[in-house]
């Protein structure tokens, strides 16, 4: 193996403490350092006494604000670029060497020409800031279902996130050895300083250029120009989802866009299932649920609210990992109704970025009014730093950002699974796809097989929200939810889960069950007719009565569906006719849904398995014997 020379002129350079012996690390931060020209090297130890100092010095330069110590401790409000708000799907690249590899629905250049542009723009890209060496585990220290990342960033606000949402500093360092491999992900935010020159905004961007840039082949991150979320968190959606979607391909595991909850019955048997959901469709609800009346003695506990890593163990059982150790959830709509443990959560130890400021130096949010009697506070500072009042709001502005967001570590959260952390992950039971849409979907249906479950993924789809993409109540279709965030052909991708569950199969395996949901079926006056969040909890309970034998359920043409006796109606005035109406299979709905499923094969027709159209076609013949 070809070993880097290190020597201490070099680590001295550096600033490279002595408990770090990674020669290709060491060799790798001096090639960037050269490149990007920082001032300074910190490579972060992950102590709570420097996420205390990362914090002061965003509190000095403007970054963080404190926010009141009695009644948000511990805890800082940031104010981004107004440029700077959201992930840049459009500015996000998968360079692989072939363009088939990275298919037809992610952007992609040539790695020799994407190098070649992101050369003269990290070329002394960090001049008059600090180089934050981030080391960080994805998923428990030592686990075999987990990977070491390194972040190079030359923001602090990166790092002090990075603290709240990884395993990170010394122990991830150690986990990485002398020899261990690291994915490296270079981070900046694209704003060089001259000399003596001082910050003249306290959120640093490029609001020019941005990059996001993944090489899936060499497993590396580029990201360029943003300061923002899953732009400059390199962990989150560039590691933990494009690259590592595409290590998995390789090595036979998957990552995956899902929440990871347990499911505790009353009698104490244990169930743990994935669901994947398109962004801001109340994932990070699902995760916390809090089980409603009529539901007494069961439970409901967080392994995970975004990401799963899932590998095959002893058997060929699927065990899953949350690769991540905190939250970057959004927070408008996020009140003690709709999440109360998600509230809890944010009770002290908060980074928020993008939320309202209020006169007693807290935090407000879009919805926070509707567990306060419909109280608006009567003035507040917005998320720009603006004067607002109800006034404003009426007239359409928002307080806070629809995608401002809080960063919080996973321990802060009462609902918090005992098994969150553990290196051997969660043997999952029951796999759940959904997305939002008013019409066509039904409520739940489970698959007939596994072939049949991932056509239902395959095919998902979710109606666009004003906040996110502009035009509202179009369908977006998101394959397993991972559109934006499949590092790889989205074909190959189908490609990849079906042979795993033929391999699994083959090996005498146990397959998880395969669930398709949609919460959002409105009525005809265009109103939500299931009321979601905790009774949620109903379709979890038939999902487990399914596993358990208990309930034989209805075949559908798109799957089997419970009978309305199946479902726990306790404490919940929920009548049959209403049942019909999110449950019901609409003859003309589904013939259109099924011309828009032809679209998307035929976007993705290179490589496209067989097996789905084959599906599709005993869909609609099962379709065609429907009365109509
Ligand atoms: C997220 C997203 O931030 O999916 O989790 O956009
Ligand atoms: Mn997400």
């Amino acid at each position: 193996m070809n070993i880097p020379a290190v020597t201490p002129g070099l680590k001295q350079r550096l600033n490279v403490p002595d408990y770090v012996q990674n020669a290709a690390l060491i060799a790798w931060v001096g090639r960037m350092a050269d490149l990007c020209q920082p001032q300074r090297v910190h490579w972060c130890d992950g102590s709570q006494a420097e996420y205390e100092r990362l914090c002061e010095q965003l509190v000095q330069a403007g970054t963080f604000l404190r926010l009141d110590p009695a009644k948000r401790p511990g805890s800082f409000l940031a104010r981004s670029d107004p440029s700077d708000v959201a992930r840049v799907e459009d500015r996000t690249f998968i360079c692989s060497e072939r363009q088939e590899d990275a298919g037809p629905t992610n952007n992609w250049v040539p790695p020799q020409e994407m190098r070649a542009r992101l050369q003269p723009l990290f070329d002394g890209c960090m001049r008059g800031r600090t180089m934050y060496v981030i080391p960080f585990s994805m998923g428990p220290l030592g686990s075999p279902i987990a990977h070491i990342g390194v972040e190079l960033s030359d923001s602090g606000y990166v790092a002090a996130n990075m603290k709240l949402m990884t395993r990170m500093g010394r122990g991830a360092i150690q986990a990485l050895g002398e020899s261990g491999a690291f994915v490296p992900c270079m981070h900046s935010v694209g704003a060089p300083l001259q000399p003596g020159e001082k910050d003249r905004t306290a959120w640093p961007c490029n609001p020019q250029v941005k990059y996001i840039v993944h090489y899936p082949e060499t497993r590396e991150i580029w990201s360029y120009g943003s300061g923002y979320g899953g732009n400059a968190l390199l962990g989150k959606k560039c590691f933990a989802l494009r690259i590592a979607s595409s290590m998995g391909r390789e090595q036979g595991w998957l990552a995956e866009h899902m929440l990871i909850l347990g499911v505790t019955s009353p009698q104490g048997k244990k169930y743990h299932v994935a669901a994947a959901f398109p962004s801001a469709c109340g994932k990070t609800n699902f995760s916390m649920l809090v089980p409603p009346s009529g539901f007494d003695g069961w439970k409901v506990t967080t392994i995970g609210d975004d990401i799963a890593w899932i590998k095959p163990g002893a058997g060929g059982r699927l065990y899953a990992i949350n690769p991540e150790a905190g939250y970057f959830g959004v927070a408008p709509g996020t009140n003690l109704l709709t999440n109360p443990n998600c509230m809890a959560s944010l009770n002290e130890n908060v980074i928020f970025t993008n939320v309202a400021l209020t006169d007693e130096g807290d935090v407000w949010w879009e919805g926070m009014e509707k567990d306060a009697g419909d109280v608006i506070p009567a003035r507040l500072i917005d998320w720009q730093g603006n004067h607002w009042t109800p006034a404003d709001g009426q007239a359409g502005r928002k307080a806070a950002h629809p995608n401002a967001r809080f960063t919080v570590a996973a321990t802060n959260n009462p609902a918090l699974d005992a098994a969150w952390d553990d290196p051997a992950g969660v043997p999952i039971d029951a796999f759940i796809f959904g997305g939002r849409r008013s019409t066509t979907v039904p409520l739940v249906t489970e698959a007939r097989n596994w072939t049949e479950g991932v056509y239902m993924a395959a095919t998902m789809g979710s109606e666009t929200t004003a906040a996110a993409f502009g035009a509202q109540g179009v369908v977006r279709r998101d394959p397993f939810a991972m559109l934006p965030f499949c590092g790889y052909n989205m074909a190959d991708y189908f490609g990849h889960w079906l042979k795993l569950g033929t391999r699994l199969h083959a090996q005498g395996a146990w397959l998880p069950a395969i669930y398709c949901v949609n919460w959002f079926r409105k009525n005809e006056s265009g109103k939500f007719v299931w009321p979601g969040y905790g009774e949620n909890m109903r379709v979890l309970k038939w999902i487990i009565d399914r596993a358990e034998g208990r309930a034989a359920g209805r075949p559908t043409m798109f799957g089997i569906a419970p009978e309305y006796g199946e479902i726990n109606w306790a404490g919940l005035d929920f009548s049959p006719a209403q049942f019909a109406t999110v449950t019901s299979i609409d003859h003309e709905a589904w013939q259109q849904e099924f011309q828009l499923h032809d679209e998307l094969f035929e976007q993705l027709a290179q490589g496209l398995p067989q097996a789905l159209p084959n599906t599709k076609a005993a869909m609609q013949a099962r379709l065609a014997t429907l009365a109509h």
